[in-house]
């Protein structure tokens, strides 16, 4: 594997710099009322849409600032620190628009990405169905052949930005007697008749961002929103797709542990017993230093991650993108614990932000892929990976050679 080469641009930078400001302005101040009353920061995003944010990953000729996946994940985590449940609506429109950038045909591109990089349409990706979440293949949403179009029926579960998405991903079944080319994806628009919300879910955390459960009863969708033009690549445009969006997810966990951290380390620093702060005990010390470096560590694998992502290093992604998410995830659900266990008592009420953290931190182990299903991802590229070990063959005592050849026989006859 090429090393990544993780360069910023003063574009990322900027954008980095603005996302901050936003967050600090917008975000930070209203994120305890948001999720009191489960309502989406409209505000902040309107800040987004007037800098120019959400056209972060899409490229230039469809409206977009080009600036990756590397530029999603700045601006992603930015949000995060502030509000994780900003972040993940933020991260979701792109993996909502994903599909369309990987697998789109050109008119696809031409009509979508330029109204979700103004703003002017939001995404939601809607793979998950009540038995479907971690087989994602396994899906029952049919979508059948009609004159000119396709008509979709049955139901997602979990589609986050569900009610504010203008633009839904829908992934469906069009051939069930395949296995490889069984699952295609639409566009489908919010005003597409027969489509609508039956369920918006309460949640544990992130209670800002709408989670549904979406309908789908004889919607229509031309030919034009069968994305590629081609059916039966859903499934693969579904993985790119996630290999492409989450690092988003990852930047989200880090931004969490990140915003964790810095209010634990206030509290630690404000906060006196024993006629010192706390932060001057060893035991605290530590908590925070472990939980500083486990972020710093998260922070650059995602950025290793993406770097990767934006030079095209697709074979690379898809073990970065398991591992990026899945330990920054962990690192998040590990410093978000911490840091309320620094805030002792306090930390267990809800009248200080911390205990959002918290509660915001879970669903990162389990969304995009539970971290059960990355280990399986990074897992399966390491055994693809031990055919170019051969050299190691001469450091491997002849015996075991010869009963691995043994074994490998039986196996195979
Ligand atoms: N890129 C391109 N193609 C890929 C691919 C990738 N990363 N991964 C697999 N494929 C292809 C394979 O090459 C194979 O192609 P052929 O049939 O031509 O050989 C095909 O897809 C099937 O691959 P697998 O045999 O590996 O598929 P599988 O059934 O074993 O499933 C899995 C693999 C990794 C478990 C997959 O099902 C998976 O990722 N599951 C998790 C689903 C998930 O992440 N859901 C999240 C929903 S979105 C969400 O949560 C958003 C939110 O709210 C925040």
């Amino acid at each position: 594997m090429a090393l990544p080469n993780i360069q910023f641009t003063d574009d990322q930078l900027r954008l980095k710099e603005v996302a901050g400001e936003i967050a600090r302005k917008y975000l930070l101040p209203q994120a305890a009322r948001h999720d009191k009353e489960h309502s989406f920061n409209e505000d902040g995003f309107q800040a987004a849409v007037d800098a120019g944010l959400l056209g972060t990953w899409i490229p230039k000729q469809y409206g977009g600032s080009e600036n990756g996946v590397l530029g999603l994940a700045l601006v992603v985590e930015e949000f995060s620190k502030a509000d994780p449940a900003f972040g993940v609506a933020f991260a979701v429109n792109a993996l909502g628009s994903f599909p369309i950038i990987v697998g789109g045909t050109d008119d696809q591109k031409e009509k979508y990405l330029p109204r979700v990089a103004a703003g002017e349409a939001y995404c939601a990706f809607a793979l998950s169905e009540k038995f479907a979440g971690s087989d994602a293949a396994s899906l029952s949403v049919r979508a059948q052949k009609v004159d000119g179009g396709w008509k979709i029926n049955g139901e997602k579960k979990w589609t986050t930005n569900g009610s504010r998405a203008h633009i839904i991903t829908c992934f469906a079944v069009t051939d069930p007697d395949s296995r490889s080319r069984r699952i295609s994806a639409f566009i489908v628009e919010n005003t597409d008749p027969g489509f609508s919300i039956k369920k918006t879910e309460d949640k544990m955390g992130i209670r800002s961002v709408p989670v549904c459960e979406t309908a789908y009863d004889d919607v229509f969708v031309a030919d034009d929103r069968l994305i590629g033009g081609t059916p039966g690549l859903g499934f693969k445009h579904s993985m790119m797709t996630l290999d492409l969006a989450r690092p988003g997810v990852a930047a989200q966990a880090v931004g969490t542990a990140a915003g964790a951290l810095e209010l634990a380390n206030v509290y630690a620093n404000r906060r006196r017993q024993f006629g010192q702060t706390i932060a001057s005990l060893q035991m605290v010390q530590q908590m925070l230093a472990d939980m500083a470096m486990k972020t710093e560590a998260a922070r650059w694998l995602v950025y290793a991650c993406a770097a990767a992502a934006d030079a095209g290093d697709l074979k690379a992604v898809n073990k970065l993108a398991a591992m990026a998410k899945c330990y920054a995830s962990d690192v998040a659900v590990q410093v978000a614990t911490d840091a309320v266990q620094v805030f002792g008592g306090y930390g267990f009420m809800e009248d200080y932000p911390i205990a959002k953290f918290y509660r915001d931190a879970k669903i990162l182990q389990i969304y995009e892929g539970t971290n059960q299903v990355q280990r399986m991802v990074i897992a399966r590229n390491l055994t693809k990976e031990v055919g170019s070990y051969d050299y190691l063959n001469e450091v491997i005592p002849t015996e075991v050679q010869e009963t691995y050849a043994a074994d490998y026989e039986i196996a195979n006859t």
